[in-house]
């Protein structure tokens, strides 16, 4: 009696504990505060996906390199500074994950409609999402509610990230160490059914590994000479390789996997079973894959009043808030030369811009110094949702440099507009 209500009260504790952890994760994080973000991060990646149908599969690598490294928090999407050493430059990412650009895109896109409020991490767990789903993989519902990483680490995305050299055990440790199973694992691998590695991963493989197939090998030592060529592509799939199917399995069991790890799964070991089970139900690699992605983009994630809310996924707001005072400082100085009333002395806040302020004394100003003038323009272009500035203030410094287009101000000022 005594062991079963400890049974019972362990059970109670492990439930709590596992429900807490990403308790405030929820696919309706943002219903109200960002209706519009699944539509937004669906249709960039739909456009970026018929631009080049391998930014899916880079994607979707690029969310697991995050989260495998102190969890699903935008970590991986900071850039390297003078002061500042991100994950970019870490061994297994360097020169090999790629898709930054989108995750701006996205970024900007959605800013525009839902300033400050969400996050890159959730951004990329819901790029990821869309990109195997559009090269038609399964989908699933994104819980959200992540907040960006204040930090990066490049030696725990050293140390974290599987190498390609590992083997089955090493892989299962790998993953286990993050809370996942080997089920997990094998599921999770099912990526490789997209995308492409170089041949400085597989190389190794080619000419010193056994299980390989002969014809498979010799083919692949065609884009993989025994030196040089270290950048060229090779896909993952060897059948397959833009559309998310279960073929990554059937290539395993005839010793086809490309990297030295895909292969591991396939080796007289533990997961042989898996994998010949994945191969034979894509109903069932599907579900789980997608259950697997759940509890991936679940690895510790900042929720609540950790983290931050980074406007571009590149730079912590701290640098994005130097940025704003730069453009403050600039605001400020011409507002003051715009007028020598009272306007601007009274507190040194930010500048006032609304309609009133732009006078023409102003507007001549800004003629005086096109050049700066079409920088600041170019910025405000940029950030303007998070000064709070007024669309009537904008539009009206549009309407007077369209008018003096007209009457011959450069070109290259209208053509900032035009882009619009
Ligand atoms: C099991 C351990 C894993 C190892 C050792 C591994 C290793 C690799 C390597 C070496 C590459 C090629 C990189 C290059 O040559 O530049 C690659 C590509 C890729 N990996 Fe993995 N990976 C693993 C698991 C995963 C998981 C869990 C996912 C996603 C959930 C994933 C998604 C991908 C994708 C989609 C690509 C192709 C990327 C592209 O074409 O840009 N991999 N992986």
């Amino acid at each position: 009696m005594a062991s079963s209500k400890n049974c019972f009260l362990t059970l109670s504790i492990v439930i709590l504990l596992v429900g807490c952890a990403n308790a405030q994760l929820s696919p309706n994080f943002y219903a109200t505060t960002c209706p519009t973000l699944g539509v937004i991060v669906r249709n960039t990646m739909r456009e970026a996906i018929n631009r080049e149908l391998r930014i899916g599969a880079s994607i979707l690598r690029l969310f697991f390199h995050d989260c495998f490294v102190n969890g699903c928090d935008g970590s991986i999407l900071l850039d390297d500074t003078a002061t500042f050493t991100g994950e970019k430059n870490a061994f297994p990412n360097r020169n090999s994950v790629r898709g930054f650009e989108v995750i701006d895109t996205i970024k900007t896109r959605v800013e525009a409609f839902c300033n400050a409020t969400v996050s890159c991490a959730d951004i990329l767990a819901l790029a990821a999402r869309d990109g195997t789903n559009l090269l038609g993989g399964p989908t699933w519902q994104v819980p959200l509610g992540r907040r960006d990483a204040l930090t990066a680490s490049q030696s725990a995305a050293n140390a974290n990230l599987p190498a390609p050299t590992l083997n089955l055990a090493a892989l299962i440790s790998s993953f286990s160490a993050q809370g996942l199973s080997a089920r997990d694992m094998v599921a999770l691998s099912g990526s490789h059914s997209i995308g492409f590695a170089q041949c400085s991963s597989f190389r190794t493989r080619l000419n010193n590994d056994t299980n390989i197939n002969p014809t498979f090998a010799a083919n692949r030592r065609g884009v993989c000479p025994a030196s040089g060529g270290d950048t060229n592509l090779a896909s993952l799939d060897v059948q397959t390789p833009n559309r998310f199917d279960n073929n990554y399995y059937t290539n395993l069991i005839t010793q086809r996997g490309l990297l030295h790890s895909d292969q591991e799964l396939f080796n007289n070991g533990s997961q042989d079973s898996l994998v010949r089970s994945y191969s034979r139900n894509i109903a069932a690699f599907r579900n789980d894959f997608a259950a697997a992605m759940v509890r991936m983009g679940n690895i510790s994630p900042l929720t609540g009043s950790n983290g931050e809310i980074r406007r571009n996924c590149r730079n912590q707001e701290e640098t994005n808030e130097e940025d704003t005072e730069d453009l403050n400082a600039l605001l400020m100085s011409w507002s003051h030369r715009q007028t020598d009333s009272d306007n601007n002395e009274s507190n040194g806040s930010p500048l006032p811009l609304s309609s009133a302020s732009i006078d023409d004394k102003f507007i001549s100003n800004m003629e005086e110094e096109e050049e700066m003038a079409f920088e600041l323009l170019h910025q405000m272009k940029n950030t303007l949702p998070s000064y709070g500035l007024k669309l009537n203030a904008e539009n009206l410094l549009l309407d007077f440099f369209r008018e003096k287009t007209k009457s011959g101000i450069s070109k290259k000022m209208a053509g900032s507009f035009d882009e619009r």
